[in-house]
């Protein structure tokens, strides 16, 4: 099975520690056709740890997540919703950009969702960020951020909204839309307005 296990640094890494580590992870074929490994940013101490699906195109250029068009929105809906981007990390459940260039659009780069073997063998990192950063609270970001802490079964239109215990810890875990679906929602403007009002439910949780 594709794992990035190996390629875990041993002892108690810091997040550099393990930063380094994964930007040479082969773990699944992910990382043939990327550019480089997207690893978690932000504050190693925050309450809030975001997490999202996988880098696009603009994180695998920059090397940093949510630094294209998603996370413009992020941002700005964090901001609205009291959020201090100081308390927060933020970082993908899978750390390669996975693509098809589809030569009619200009050979531009289309984002592919990753599969469950994908989501799987990536895991160890995210459960590395969790220990180092051990946040009070998850704000899972869509459908395959949610079913990779979560599980399967996650569905994010029947579980947004609502503080979720998180198995074997003390944080909780809130579920929300991915900021990218604000982007392709027909009526953008009322899916950015339950963005925000999912993420004010976190923002409450944390005081
Ligand atoms: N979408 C994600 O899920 N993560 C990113 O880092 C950028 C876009
Ligand atoms: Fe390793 Fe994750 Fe990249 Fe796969 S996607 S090579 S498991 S870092």
């Amino acid at each position: 099975a594709y794992t990035a296990e190996p390629f875990l640094p041993g002892g108690r890494a810091g997040l550099p520690g393990l930063r380094e580590a994964a930007a040479g992870c082969r773990g699944c074929p992910l990382h043939r056709d990327a550019t480089r490994t997207v690893f978690g940013a932000g504050n190693a101490h925050a309450r809030v740890l975001l997490l999202g699906e996988q880098p696009g195109d603009q994180e695998d250029r920059q090397g940093r997540p949510f630094v294209g068009p998603a996370g413009k929105v992020l941002t700005r809906a964090l901001d609205e919703a009291g959020i201090d981007p100081d308390d927060t990390y933020v970082t993908n459940a899978v750390k390669h950009f996975k693509f098809e260039v589809v030569p009619e659009r200009g050979k531009r780069r289309i984002h592919k969702a990753p599969n469950l073997r994908e989501m799987t063998a990536c895991k160890p990192w995210l459960d590395a960020e969790l220990r180092v950063v051990d946040p009070e609270i998850i704000v899972v970001l869509g459908a395959t951020a949610g079913k990779a802490l979560l599980g399967s079964s996650f569905r994010v239109t029947e579980q947004r909204g609502m503080l979720l215990p998180f198995e074997g810890r003390g944080e909780s875990v809130l579920a929300t839309i991915h900021p990218s679906a604000v982007l392709r929602a027909d009526d953008r403007e009322a899916a950015y307005e339950g963005l925000v009002s999912d993420l004010r439910i976190a923002a409450r949780a944390i005081g």
